[in-house]
């Protein structure tokens, strides 16, 4: 079976539509030891910032019943270390390589995608924009259309011939019109969801379980909310959406393809399972045969009212 995604022709073309999501999988190579890489969809890597960066204060990380709850900061050596150590040792020839850009300023994102667009070994650059934005007191990128479409339209400025990605989170009041209008500010593709804010507590301590007290929630609970986000924008945009949130199988990527996703992104599930975005890989073509999908071109977007 057929199983290439095309995102954007003779630039972003995958071999199958699964990623890894953004901040969950390393730099791809901490996952070598867990399956061939080079079999995936494409990489989004950890995000990167212009500067290394420490991160948020411990503990990080909180389970909760129904998902994961993380507060990483963006916890990175800085893009200069990105380029020169760990992009040398990916295997860019025969997997996209999608770095995840965040920054505080527009100018911080622009000059991000230009150090990124210069290496053969990038693909796309994917802009996260639920970085808060310093200039708005904090607000966060996609919580206005305006600055949403500025970052956007700066980072496609630097990135040359390179794809962007605009990845939107759902915390925001009509995702729809930000969505359009980074397709305006020439985004050539959308990725959504990033993680929802939440708040985890200990009552015997009288404490947040995080230690930056709130943090992002990710995993199963956030997979209704991504596969509204996704089937709402793809009725809304021309280009392309990748459905990122709670994918644990084989088909819940089907679920987002079937309301308009052209590829997806694995998140939290490599956490408690290393191997899993290798099995749905593995597993896509006898899912799709048990669900009578012979064409995903002509799969996609067919959710019937
Ligand atoms: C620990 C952790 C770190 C993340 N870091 C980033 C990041 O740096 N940039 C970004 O755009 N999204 C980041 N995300 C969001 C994920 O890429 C993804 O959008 C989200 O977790 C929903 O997918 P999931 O439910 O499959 O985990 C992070 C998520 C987690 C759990």
């Amino acid at each position: 079976m057929d199983l290439r995604a095309t995102l954007v022709p003779g630039l972003l073309e995958l071999k199958n539509p699964i990623m890894s999501a953004a901040g969950t999988f390393g730099s791809g190579l901490e996952y070598s030891p867990y399956g061939d890489i080079t079999q995936l969809g494409g990489i989004i890597t950890n995000g990167l910032t212009l500067r290394p960066c420490m991160g948020s204060p411990m503990p990080r990380v909180a389970e909760t019943p129904s998902g994961l709850l993380t507060s990483i900061g963006t916890q990175n050596d800085g893009v200069e270390h990105f380029v020169r150590h760990v992009l040398p040792q990916l295997p860019w020839q025969d997997v996209p390589i999608i770095p995840n850009l965040n920054a505080n300023f527009v100018e911080d994102f622009s000059e991000l995608a230009g150090i990124l667009a210069a290496e053969p070994g990038i693909a796309a650059l994917e802009v996260n924009l639920s970085c808060r934005n310093d200039n708005r007191s904090g607000q966060r990128f996609n919580q206005n259309t305006v600055t949403a479409a500025r970052a956007v339209s700066a980072v496609k400025k630097a990135a040359g011939s390179k794809p962007v990605i605009a990845k939107l989170s759902p915390q925001i009041m009509d995702i729809v019109e930000v969505a359009r209008s980074v397709e305006a500010a020439g985004a050539d593709v959308i990725s959504c969801i990033g993680t929802v804010q939440g708040l985890a507590v200990d009552v015997r301590e009288r404490r947040a379980m995080l230690g930056s007290i709130t943090g992002g929630l990710s995993g199963p609970a956030v997979k209704p909310l991504a596969l509204r986000c996704v089937w709402q924008i793809s009725h809304a945009v021309d280009i392309p959406v990748i459905g990122v949130g709670g994918i644990r199988t084989a088909q819940d990527v089907l679920e987002f393809m079937l309301v308009g996703a052209h590829a997806v992104a694995v998140g939290s599930a490599s956490f408690s399972d290393p191997e899993a975005i290798f099995r749905i890989v593995r597993e896509l073509p006898a899912v799709c045969e048990e669900y009578g999908v012979s064409d995903l071109d002509a799969f996609r977007g067919s959710l019937q009212g």
